[in-house]
């Protein structure tokens, strides 16, 4: 059995999170109720900083957001000195009301709209990352009318598309996002923003995918961008100080997911990035990296409740918990696996296998195939790790279910920071029809 971060398990058997009794969280805040380990999220904030602090090289590590926005982990992720990425007007608005420092925010995506580059102006964040020729029109018009400075990355598409162990280098990619580096369109890009007068061009910026357990590919991104970036140099003269080398670290939701630590994915890049540096003579650029999941991931354990239960004789038992893929929308949808503890009988023998069935309406809705547990009865609390990224931001309402309760556990004390949603909630926006009151 693997825990993660501060968990134990407890006198009575039962698993601890942040120093806090599970089984006690679940009773006072009620279930499904995602649990986070805030120590596991300062830890790694930490690690990944001091490897940039050791190297004495100029860095950024920003939190990407998308992993899981809420108040309360903004004003952690900013106690942290984390940097932050947002990719809404939702998140960054969510970030301006949590207080955070707005020279750390950048702001992503591939359809930001003038509302949302309007708001980023006014609120005076640090970096716009630009993600197409639509997006550089619309920050010319509004920096021009405004007025005002504004940082920008270009976001490119390297042509290296990396997951787990393996990547594959293409020519051109076919993706939504960014500027392709090969056909002469991330070229085409830095000529219509180096010389402007009020956008201020920081440097590229790449992601190259998600969980990715080795470094090879971030060598090689690193290299591609900022031979790309030389270039220009020749040309124009023009230094970008900066290359954001994205996120996308692997983290451990099974035994079959071997990430390295923090340190080593920045230690190699470091290297790459200091080697192509003296190999074009180009000054060394301040590296940024975006982790979400590695920050965020196995910080978070969903707790559920063991409702029904059923046998289909000769082929499997289901047990099914009160949440599913409203909470957790990552098995099906990509068919994402996770490890599980029954978090009142941690200590009991694995005896069982079970299919941990969801209590949405789809018979996708299963978070689990085969989870190795002790006998498991109606009223188990089951433990799901891992749930930290993409659980609660991909949560849904589907089947009218209320998104559960977030608390954050530290230090053997735990906090309320997202209540859990009531039937009310659910119908706040609804209006009600009538043929009468139709406008002619
Ligand atoms: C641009 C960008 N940066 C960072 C991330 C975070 O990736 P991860 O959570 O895998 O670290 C993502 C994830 O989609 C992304 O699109």
């Amino acid at each position: 059995m693997h825990l993660y971060g501060t968990q134990t398990i407890n006198e009575q058997g039962h698993l601890t999170i942040g120093g806090t009794d599970s089984v006690e969280l679940a009773n006072t805040y009620g279930t499904p109720l995602y649990v986070y380990d805030i120590q596991l999220f300062r830890d790694r904030a930490r690690a990944f900083q001091q490897t940039f602090e050791e190297a004495g090289i100029g860095y950024q590590v920003a939190y990407a957001s998308k992993a899981f926005s809420t108040i309360a982990i903004y004003q952690v992720a900013a106690e942290e000195s984390l940097s932050l990425d947002v990719v809404s007007a939702g998140e960054l608005y969510t970030a301006i009301k949590a207080g955070y420092p707005v020279e750390k925010i950048h702001f992503h995506g591939n359809n930001k709209s003038l509302e949302e580059l309007q708001m980023a102006f006014e609120a005076g964040i640090g970096c716009i990352v630009v993600d197409n020729f639509h997006e550089i029109d619309l920050l010319k018009k509004l920096s021009e009318q405004l007025k005002r400075p504004m940082n920008i990355l270009l976001r490119v598409t390297p042509g290296i598309e990396a997951h787990t162990h393996d990547y594959i280098t293409t020519g051109q990619e076919d993706s939504k996002f960014g500027f392709d580096l090969k056909n002469g369109q991330a070229d085409k890009a830095f000529q219509q923003t180096y010389d402007h007068g009020y956008l201020k061009l920081m440097g590229l910026h790449c992601h190259i995918g998600s969980q990715i357990f080795d470094t090879a590919a971030f060598q090689l991104a690193s290299e591609k961008l900022l031979q790309k970036m030389a270039a220009w140099k020749e040309e124009t003269g023009y230094t970008c100080p900066v290359l954001n080398l994205g996120g996308g670290f692997g983290i451990r939701y099974t035994e079959e997911d071997q990430p390295l630590e923090p340190a080593v994915y920045v230690k190699q890049m470091i290297e790459t990035v200091k080697q192509t540096s003296e190999a074009s003579g180009y000054p060394i650029p301040e590296i940024w990296i975006e982790p979400g999941r590695s920050l965020i991931g196995d910080a978070g354990t969903t707790l559920y409740t063991i409702g029904s239960m059923k046998e289909v004789p000769g082929t499997r038992k289901y047990a099914a918990v009160d949440g599913g893929m409203s909470d957790n929308i990552r098995p099906a949808l990509y068919g994402a696996k996770y490890s599980s503890l029954l978090a009142n009988k941690a200590n009991a023998v694995l005896d069982e296998t079970y299919t941990i069935a969801g209590k949405c309406c789809e018979s996708g809705d299963k978070l689990i195939e085969e989870a190795k547990l002790p006998a498991a009865e109606p009223g188990d609390i089951l433990s799901v790790f891992c749930t930290g990224a993409y659980g609660y931001s991909m949560a849904s309402n589907y089947n009218r279910i209320a998104r559960p309760a977030v608390v954050f556990a530290e230090n053997g004390n735990h906090q309320l920071v997202v209540k859990r949603e009531t039937n009310e909630d659910l119908i706040k926006q609804d209006l009600s029809y009538s043929q009468q009151a139709l406008k002619k």
